[in-house]
């Protein structure tokens, strides 16, 4: 009998290349907002609150309130097909969707497969992420880590929320924050990666600081806790994110943070050198829209012509969990 087994020492003639591991980067931003206006002196009209007391400690002067026809779904399809045709592709080139939500009504089919059939997308993976305010950034990071690992090549990453139906329209702790809307990215394989490694985590004991649930289904937050932490533990993880994506706050072009509170935004970007670059505060007209935030405020900006090209932006987002995350991501080549 001959032993075809080839020689421990012989070499194939043609080896097989080293997998590579690419990156991902940002190539276009989208949003929608419905369109009803509420304004802090409607607000008046509906509790025991005035637009002083408001603007004073949350910086907000208006949020948008979505209607019947605006639902988690539509919302977020509707962010989708805006970031489509800012990156200049169509929903066929999608392989994956990842939505950030934790106001979907519906448990099955997912908000992701909602969008996926409503784009027409051809079959891509379809997910939904559910970590409050932090969903997003964690969508970004998890989007990123199927690229690199090469199971997608293009990915719509959307953040998407109706607070407004887990509000009690009778609590003026809460009813004044909130609002609604969709905030979305494309992402794509790249050579040079334009996102960077993520920074995320939990704080344990504030478990409770942030809740949706049963038998109210409506938003209760212990919002000094919140804030107390944001004030003092927020720039510690946004600081490390920076040194852990590899960049210096120096390169920053800026920070996209959780649109919470003006009061903490401003006091965030102060800690971390940020004040004099561009440091988004769509809070003001928009309100707090939870894991809708950031992409919001991006794909406004960026349509805007505010945010510069290809430039490093700290997203540092944070919320019910208790959970926070944060990454620099490059803003499109152009
Ligand atoms: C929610 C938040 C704005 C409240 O601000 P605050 O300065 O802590 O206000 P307090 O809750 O201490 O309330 C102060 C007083 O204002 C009153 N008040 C509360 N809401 C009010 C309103 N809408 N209008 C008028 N008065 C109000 C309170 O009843 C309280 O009155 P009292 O002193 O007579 O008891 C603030 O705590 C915050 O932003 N927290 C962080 C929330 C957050 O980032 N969450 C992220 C998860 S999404």
């Amino acid at each position: 009998m001959t032993d075809q087994t080839p020689a421990a020492t012989e070499r194939p003639s043609s080896p097989r290349p080293e997998p590579t591991r690419h990156g991902s980067e940002i190539i276009g931003a989208g949003c929608y907002q419905p369109s009803k206006v509420l304004t802090n002196h409607d607000l008046e009209g509906m509790v025991e609150t005035n637009d002083e007391w408001i603007r004073t400690r949350t910086g907000i002067r208006e949020r948008r309130i979505a209607g019947d026809e605006d639902t988690v779904p539509t919302m977020a399809t509707a962010a989708a097909e805006d970031a489509l045709a800012n990156a200049g592709i169509t929903a066929a080139a999608v392989d994956l969707i990842v939505v950030a939500t934790c106001t979907s009504d519906q448990r099955s089919p997912n908000t992701a497969g909602r969008v996926s059939n409503n784009l027409g997308a051809p079959s891509p993976v379809a997910m939904d992420i559910n970590v409050a305010c932090s969903g997003f950034v964690h969508a970004l990071a998890v989007a990123d880590q199927a690229i690199q690992a090469g199971t997608a090549t293009t990915a719509l990453v959307i953040g998407a929320e109706k607070l407004s139906s887990v509000t009690d329209w009778t609590d003026r702790s809460t009813c004044i924050l909130i609002a609604d809307g969709a905030g979305a990215f494309v992402l794509r394989r790249a050579e040079r990666p334009g996102v960077s490694a993520v920074t995320w985590g939990t704080e344990p004991e504030l478990t409770d600081a942030v809740v949706i649930e049963p038998p109210t289904n409506k938003f209760v937050q212990d919002g000094k806790s919140v804030f107390k932490w944001a004030i003092s533990s927020a720039a510690g993880y946004a600081s490390k994110t920076v040194t852990n994506a590899g960049y210096t706050m120096d390169q920053m072009g800026g920070l996209f943070s959780h649109q919470a509170n003006l009061r903490i935004i401003e006091p965030l970007a102060r800690q971390l050198g940020l004040s004099d670059r561009i440091v988004a505060t769509d809070v003001v007209t928009s309100g707090n829209t939870s894991a809708a935030s950031i992409p919001l405020a991006f794909a406004k900006m960026w349509q805007a012509g505010e945010l510069p090209a290809d430039t490093p932006f700290l997203l540092f987002a944070f919320g019910g969990g208790f959970s926070y995350a944060g990454l620099v991501a490059r803003t499109p080549r152009a």
